[in-house]
């Protein structure tokens, strides 16, 4: 995800290589972020810490309370951090971070990489406008943003983190089940992910209802009719809204740990 949103940054024009420092304690990847993007590497996060204003929290949630006693006595109120950690809520960062820091939570996702990202996020009372706007900026210029209560993370992760692997998943068996019609991989492969892209980008472009779209793509006693017929029957609507809550439950449990 770090290197998802250094490549977002740089690419976009948003930030100059130079304004970015990325810290890891990988060489090989401090290598590669340097060689890719130009920015600026360390494996000193204290460096990091007291060289930059922004701080993106871009580590597991299992490794953030660690990472945050290590920098906490070099923080200061002239630092914003924004942690992109599935399930660590605001409170808890405070916790970690202490008072002086502006605090803001978002949730991106990979689709960062093609600048298609979905990042929401929320922000602490202590957080000004300016930190919102930054924030708005930073991670729109790689895709869309949106600013949502807290209380909605858990669906969001659910929905917008965690959704491009569902997705994939769905791409997958789509593909399966056109290579079962002997249609090549590859066609199948490229006509899955066009069909995907270009639903998604029509629906939001016209921002048509779902259920009228459907309708109006099937025509009576058609081919998308008959299809249909067998979605309608299958299960597949239930165990979709299964798969988000069992991701949402998850998001609940790491904000508890
Ligand atoms: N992956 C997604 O699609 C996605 C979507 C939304 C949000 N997120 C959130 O994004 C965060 C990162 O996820 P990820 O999948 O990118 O994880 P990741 O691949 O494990 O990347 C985290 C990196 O941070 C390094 N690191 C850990 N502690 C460090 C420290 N103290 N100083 C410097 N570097 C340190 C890790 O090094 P080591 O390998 O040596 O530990 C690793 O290279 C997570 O909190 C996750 O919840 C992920």
């Amino acid at each position: 995800m770090a290197e998802a949103i250094a490549s977002a940054l740089v690419q976009t024009g948003c930030c100059d290589p130079w304004d970015v420092i990325a810290c890891d304690r990988d060489a090989a990847r401090r290598e590669l972020l340097a060689k890719q993007y130009g920015v600026a590497v360390t494996d000193d996060v204290k460096q990091a810490v007291r060289t930059a204003r922004t701080l993106v929290l871009a580590v597991k949630p299992q490794d953030l309370d660690a990472l945050l006693a290590e920098i906490r006595p070099l923080l200061t109120t002239r630092h914003l951090l924004v942690s992109i950690a599935a399930g660590k809520t605001l409170a808890a960062l405070k916790r970690a971070a202490g008072d002086k820091p502006r605090l803001v939570r978002v949730m991106p996702n990979l689709a960062l990489m093609v600048q298609e990202g979905m990042s929401v996020f929320c922000a602490a009372r202590n957080a000004k406008p300016a930190d919102r706007k930054l924030v708005a900026q930073l991670f729109g210029s790689a895709g869309s943003v949106l600013e949502l209560p807290e209380k909605h993370f858990d669906a969001v992760t659910a929905l917008s983190g965690s959704g491009p692997a569902f997705v994939a998943y769905v791409m997958q068996a789509l593909i399966a089940g056109a290579t079962a019609l002997k249609l090549p991989r590859d066609a199948a492969r490229l006509l899955a992910e066009q069909t995907l892209i270009g639903t998604g980008i029509y629906l939001q472009n016209t921002g048509r209802d779902t259920a009228d779209f459907i309708q109006a793509v099937a025509s009576p006693k058609g081919t998308t009719a008959a299809g249909l017929a067998v979605l309608e029957k299958s299960a597949l609507a239930q165990t979709l809204a299964q798969t988000l809550a069992a991701a949402a439950a998850r998001s609940a449990e790491l904000s508890k740990a």
